[in-house]
């Protein structure tokens, strides 16, 4: 197929007609955002009677839910189709089906194009803003023709999908979607559009019905999340505070979390919330990227590291236990020995409880792609393990220091052997632990032991033993 071909909106060219699938798999990469995004398109599938292929089979209609961030993410997509491709055509020799293939997600939008050309075995390219046309798009596709749509008329979308059917003690909740920031190195505003927040009212909706469905906590979802604002019942102009307020009211709603929020979004009424929200957890990611304001400005944050040291202060202070958490890139172009020892100076200054960190990851079409001082591999691999590993030193204190305390853990799934739960803290660290539960039990639980990446509790009336 010609390139030119995929530029019909709408429909992208013609292939073999595939007869309506009857099992669907979403697979999702990236950030919780697709998690969310997955999970409401199964339940689109849902409806329309298609049902998740078991455990093992493969499915009718494969549909990849891509991550754009960096590289080794996006190319991901292409590998995943040749696989399915190559499984097809196994399948196909020995009379049965071929998957249709349908990729949705940030590597949708942001060259959904490119995938029609490269892939001629796609049928389907949906953008994140535009799924809730996937039934619609399954049609054409069974009738052989190819369908792209990355519109982004982000609101319609949720209007246009079923009521929350996701069962699970722990959900998600998008809120918020989009960002105007532009940092110089991100590709989300080209993949996600602009920052628009859901309606006060749908969002009550959906975090009530989600509670109905055996909801226990909901996290709170966006790329800037707390850039969430809204009218409330009473049509007064809320922030993100103001929601998690709403929220807190929820009966049978234990828990409530946020998560991505960006330090220039941030307002005293969010920082309060943390003091006065019993069921807000004590827990915060706030990504700084660097600890050097020169590469801070290079990255156009406007914020400086200690503009955002100030802001964590200020949770602190409501807050003293809040568990705090950041995301980190080593190797922006330019940066140097010098530089990149801020940022090891601001992880020591912080003691982060978790963090995620990244070597920088060139991308198509973003401003730091094409400036000066790209940074050798070798320097960013060295760089990164550093920091990992002065990450991974503060992860431990923080864990070690939760020994000997007793906190509520939210039962999420059973453990590797018979009668071992594994839960979370309300500082977001799992914990496992034996006893007769079952998932979604919020258990006290008193920490005996911490490693690096979870803990082990004893429950309590065994504890004292
Ligand atoms: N909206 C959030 C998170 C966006 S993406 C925020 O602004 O904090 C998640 C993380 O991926 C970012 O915080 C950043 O650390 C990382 N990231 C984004 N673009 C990247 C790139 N080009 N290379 C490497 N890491 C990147
Ligand atoms: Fe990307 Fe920056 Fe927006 Fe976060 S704030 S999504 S890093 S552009
Ligand atoms: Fe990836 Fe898109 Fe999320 S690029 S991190 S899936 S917003």
């Amino acid at each position: 197929m010609l390139a030119s071909e995929a530029h019909a909106a709408k429909g992208a060219g013609l292939m073999k007609p595939q007869s309506p699938p009857k099992t669907y798999r979403v697979k999702s990469f990236g950030c919780q955002m697709n998690v969310y995004d997955g999970e409401r398109m199964a339940e689109l599938l849902g409806e329309r009677g298609i049902q998740p292929a078991p455990e093992g089979e493969e499915a009718d209609l494969v549909i990849l839910n891509t991550c754009h961030i960096r590289e080794k993410a996006a190319e991901k997509v292409y590998s995943d189709i040749g696989r399915l491709v190559k499984a097809g055509n196994k399948a196909e020799a020995q009379g049965g089906r071929a998957p249709m293939i349908a990729v949705a997600g940030c590597v949708a939008q942001a060259e959904g194009e490119e995938i029609m050309a490269r892939a001629p075995a796609v049928s389907i390219v949906v953008g994140p803003q535009a799924y809730h046309r996937l039934p619609e798009m399954l049609d054409k596709a069974a009738q052989g023709e190819r369908a792209t749509d990355t519109d982004m008329p982000a609101i319609a979308k949720f209007d246009g999908l079923p009521a929350r059917r996701k069962r699970g003690p722990s959900a998600f909740l998008t809120v918020q979607e989009g960002c105007d920031k532009f940092c110089t190195y991100c590709v989300v505003p080209y993949t996600r559009g602009a920052e628009i927040s859901r309606p006060f009212s749908h969002l009550v909706t959906e975090a009530r019905k989600l509670v109905e469905t055996g909801a226990k906590e909901i996290t709170l979802l966006g790329q800037n999340v707390n850039a969430w604002s809204g009218e409330d019942e009473k049509g007064r102009a809320a922030g993100l505070a103001g929601l998690i307020h709403a929220l807190a009211a929820i009966d049978g709603l234990e828990r409530i979390r946020y998560t991505t929020s960006h330090p220039n979004d941030m307002d005293e009424a969010l920082i309060a919330a943390h003091g006065e929200v019993s069921k807000l957890m004590p827990y915060l990611h706030l990504p700084v990227q660097s600890g050097s304001d020169r590469v801070l400005k290079a990255m156009n944050r406007q914020h400086t590291a200690e503009s955002y040291l100030r802001l964590l202060e200020q949770f602190r202070a409501v807050r003293p236990d809040i568990a705090l958490s950041g995301d980190f890139i080593v190797g922006f172009p330019s940066e140097t020995e010098a530089e990149f020892e801020d940022t090891l100076r601001i992880v020591d200054e912080v003691r982060y409880a978790h963090a995620f960190s990244f070597k920088y990851s060139p991308r198509p079409g973003t401003p730091a792609a094409t400036m000066d001082g790209q940074i050798a591999p070798e320097i960013m691999d060295e760089r990164l393990q550093r920091l990992q590993s002065r990450i991974a030193q503060h992860q431990l204190a923080f864990n070690q220091a939760s020994v000997g305390k007793t906190c509520k853990v939210l039962v999420e799934r059973t453990g590797r052997n018979p009668g071992q739960w594994l839960g979370k803290s309300p500082w977001l660290q799992s914990v496992w632990f034996d006893g007769d539960y079952a998932i979604g039990d919020l258990v006290e639980v008193q920490i005996a032991e911490a490693g690096p990446n979870s803990l082990m509790g004893l429950v309590r009336e065994n504890a004292a033993a």
